[in-house]
């Protein structure tokens, strides 16, 4: 048993959807979160100043005595990941490799759509590594920016005309394309699953890249003890937000206020 918390981070709210998957399939774990409402979004960032952000988010969560930190956020996944497990001495686990082992796992045709930010998109990680562990995959991508900010506003429901409008604009090409899976390359992109479920179709398998990242969790670490858990929450901006939107995310609420902190001095 090892009772040590896991610390999980994102650029703001999407994190949470991962959060929601570790509640789900291991309560018993403590679980430190930090939300970078301050300076959300990453997606439109450039590589550099990610990593900084990332770096700055662990050394924060590492205040914490923790057995694993995950990087819920594709973004940071996608431009931080592999610089940051460099620098830090424990295990690090992100969105990226175990969506890519997922979709890998569920398609048949071979085709695979990938949607993200502008930033994970640019960074062309995931085609990489879906064609490095089979090149015989076609991986089709795109930038969904819109996605964030509608999310954000509560705009993900079934017939909402906004949201219909734009998956339809974003995911035309996915579907001509005839793609079998589809990787929801951005932690906020699976509170519009049923949105995109639908225009995409039956045969199409949605993957969850926050619940993936909790999945790969729950395989790797050590468990706690039983009857350990609980969660703290904090964010480097309106925790009263934050705290009236996580519930969005989390499906559950977000006891008490989360906690404020100046990110820009870790
Ligand atoms: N959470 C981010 C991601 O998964 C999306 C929001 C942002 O752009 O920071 O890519």
């Amino acid at each position: 048993m090892d009772n040590r918390a896991i610390g999980v981070f994102d650029s703001g709210l999407g994190g949470l959807t991962c959060v929601r998957r570790l509640h789900e399939t291991m309560p018993q774990e403590s679980i430190i979160y930090f939300g970078d409402t301050g300076r959300v979004p990453y997606g439109t960032r450039g590589r550099d100043t990610i990593i900084k952000y990332a770096r700055q988010d662990i050394r924060f969560l590492l205040g914490y005595d923790l057995k694993a930190i995950v990087v819920a956020c594709n973004t940071a996944s996608a431009a931080a990941l592999d610089t940051v497990r460099h620098e830090f001495d424990l295990p690090i686990f992100g969105t990226v490799e175990p969506s890519c082992d997922k979709a890998r796992c569920v398609t048949r045709s071979g085709r695979i759509g990938v949607i993200g930010t502008a930033a994970t998109v640019r960074s062309g990680i995931y085609e990489h590594r879906l064609r490095a562990a089979d090149p015989a995959l076609t991986v089709y991508t795109a930038a969904c920016p819109l996605f964030v900010p509608l999310v954000e506003n509560g705009r993900v429901h079934r017939g909402d005309i906004v949201i219909e409008t734009v998956v339809r604009e974003y995911l035309q090409p996915m579907r001509d394309a005839g793609v079998d899976t589809l990787i929801l390359g951005c932690t906020h992109y699976p509170l519009l699953h049923d949105v995109i479920a639908d225009f995409m179709g039956a045969g199409v398998t949605l993957v969850d890249s926050g619940a993936e990242a909790a999945n790969a969790v729950r395989r790797a670490v050590e468990p706690a003890q039983v009857g350990a858990g609980g969660t703290q929450y904090f964010v480097s901006d309106d925790p009263q937000g934050f705290a009236q939107l996580a519930g969005l995310f989390l499906q559950e609420d977000v006891h008490g206020e989360a906690g404020l902190i100046d990110i820009s001095a870790y």
